[in-house]
């Protein structure tokens, strides 16, 4: 059995969950769900970012220990995976001591490799992006120097650990060209390039001018660089420093899942990092773009952030999921807005497959008693139809084997289209008076099509796909791509359908 790993980002506890955490944690879950109906071994994870100076200052700012903030904070971002149905199989907090040990691990095989020494540290640094910065990378206005996330920087001078980055640059680059697809979308595995090939000056990973973080082993001055610490989380996770343990064996390495902000820390770093420690760098990293709201920059400041499980409380979570990955190509920055949601979950959900069940499925329930007889004499026209559902079948997992979920989900929706074309030229209401043999291969058909275009929307809208497949009297335990193809044998039977997915009309502005 082929095993596949794939983590989110671990989510700063600093705030509450917002639309960019849903969003990989959805995107995610999609690609989870989808390896899963191929039979893959999955092992999805996400979890909480607990250390540095961010979390330091949200935690002084509420006057309570970071600690209690982060316990507070962290169920946020565990209730928020378990509110968006997400199958992981592990949440990983930074503050646990599985992750504090393996961290330890990983610094020493550091220094044993003599990759880290210890100089000072003279430089800018941006506490929101927990990231230094060479001054030609910054943004002046009015004298003050911004990180190009819009980050007001800070210009440090402190005693500091270095890890060796600059030798690294070459043994990187070979990295890069012997697996042309480590980094997804392309576009971005350029700029990672030629960041690397413009020179890398060696990295500060470690700290002292504030406390909140794991220590460096043998000097209580310093602490670990968080986003060494949170890296690190990937491994923890496997039950690194045991790689003889099943976990690391059979998932190491994975997949991981980030916005276009962190790709460099993913791509550029961690894989220094690992190869410096003697271990395998990741499978892939896939950075995706970000949304704005209705048009503007999410940011608090404009006090514009959404809430998902306000939204998902509104809207519905399958729809919500819908929206997210086809409103945007995933991989490029894309645009929130209530009317764009409501569009989709009318025009692509409820006009197009949610009617196209409920016209089958309603018919046979109300003019069939439910039940329809197996029947294979099907003709030219149904052989066709089956054969588009094939061919659309393999053009949808070459995208979703690429992460292209937008892609994938196009391939269903032109399924959807055949589908109802398929139903307005057949026009079963119209076979019953005249010949109702036809009209049940032509039932018949249908059903086994709405049963595949189920099994290809479950990973994107697993409850819906679960509720449709129960109104088809099929088995949910076991779905899975093996019963795409599997053309049932027997006499179907159609439970009462009720619509999938309600309009919105009245709530159209
Ligand atoms: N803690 C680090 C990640 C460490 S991983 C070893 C971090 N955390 S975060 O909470 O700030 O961000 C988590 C993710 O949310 C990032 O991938 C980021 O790109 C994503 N988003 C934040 N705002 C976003 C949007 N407006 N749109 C889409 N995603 C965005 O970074």
């Amino acid at each position: 059995m082929k095993s596949y790993y794939i983590t989110t980002p671990i989510y700063y506890c600093n705030d509450k969950p917002h639309l960019g955490h849903a969003y990989t944690n959805v995107a995610c879950d999609i690609i989870a769900r989808y390896h899963k109906l191929k039979n893959e071994d999955v092992y999805f994870l996400t979890g909480t970012d607990e250390h540095g100076q961010k979390v330091e200052q949200a935690a002084k700012l509420r006057k309570i220990s970071p600690k209690k903030l982060t316990d507070e904070l962290s169920k946020n971002f565990l209730e928020l995976t378990k509110f968006l149905n997400c199958s992981n199989d592990d949440f990983i907090r930074t503050t646990e001591i599985r992750h504090k040990e393996s961290v330890h691990i990983l610094w020493n095989k550091l220094i044993e490799n003599d990759e880290i020494y210890l100089d000072k540290y003279k430089g800018w640094y941006s506490i929101r992006d927990e990231a230094f910065f060479d001054e030609k990378e910054l943004i002046k206005k009015d004298s003050v120097f911004y990180a190009p996330s819009g980050a007001k920087v800070e210009w440090i001078e402190e005693e500091s650990y270095f890890f060796k980055l600059s030798k690294w640059k070459d043994k990187l680059l070979e990295f890069y060209s012997n697996n042309p697809d480590f980094v997804a979308p392309i576009t971005r595995f350029n700029e990672v390039k030629s960041f690397v090939k413009g020179g890398l000056n060696d990295l500060s990973v470690s700290r002292t001018t504030f406390k909140w973080g794991i220590g460096v082993p043998n000097n209580d001055n310093h602490i670990i660089y968080v986003w060494l610490d949170a890296l690190q989380n990937y491994l923890s996770a496997l039950k690194f420093p045991d790689t003889n343990s099943l976990l690391y064996k059979k998932y190491w390495p994975g997949v991981h899942i980030v916005g276009k902000d962190i790709l460099r820390f993913h791509s550029v770093y961690w894989p220094a990092f690992l190869m410096a420690a003697n271990l395998p760098p990741p499978k892939r990293v896939f950075a995706h773009g970000w949304f704005t709201n209705e048009g503007n920059k999410i940011s608090k400041s404009l006090g514009n952030i959404i809430d998902p499980i306000k939204i998902i409380n509104e809207y519905g979570l399958d729809e919500f999921r819908y929206f997210l990955f086809s409103q945007v190509p995933f991989g490029d920055d894309g645009d929130f807005s209530l009317k764009a949601l409501k569009n989709r979950i009318n025009n692509d959900l409820s006009n197009d497959y949610g009617n196209l069940v409920q016209r089958v499925c309603s018919f046979i329930y109300n003019n069939c008693e439910g039940k329809i007889i197996y029947d294979d004499s099907y003709n030219e026209e149904d052989n066709n139809l089956f054969n588009s559902s094939i061919n659309l079948f393999e053009s949808y997992k070459k995208s979703m084997d690429k992460e292209e979920i937008d892609k994938g989900i196009k391939h269903i929706f032109k399924l959807i289209s055949l589908a109802n074309i398929y139903v307005d030229k057949q026009a079963p209401w119209k076979l019953k008076k005249i010949n109702t043999q036809r009209m049940n291969t032509v039932l018949f058909t249908l059903i086994e099509i709405i049963k595949r275009i189920a099994i290809m929307t479950y990973p994107i809208m697993p409850n819906k796909s679960k509720k449709l497949l129960l109104y088809l009297n099929q088995n949910i335990d076991e779905i899975s791509f093996s019963n795409f193809h599997s053309i049932n044998q027997n006499n179907i039977i159609i439970n009462k359908p009720e619509p999938l997915f309600p309009k919105y009309e009245d709530k159209i502005d």
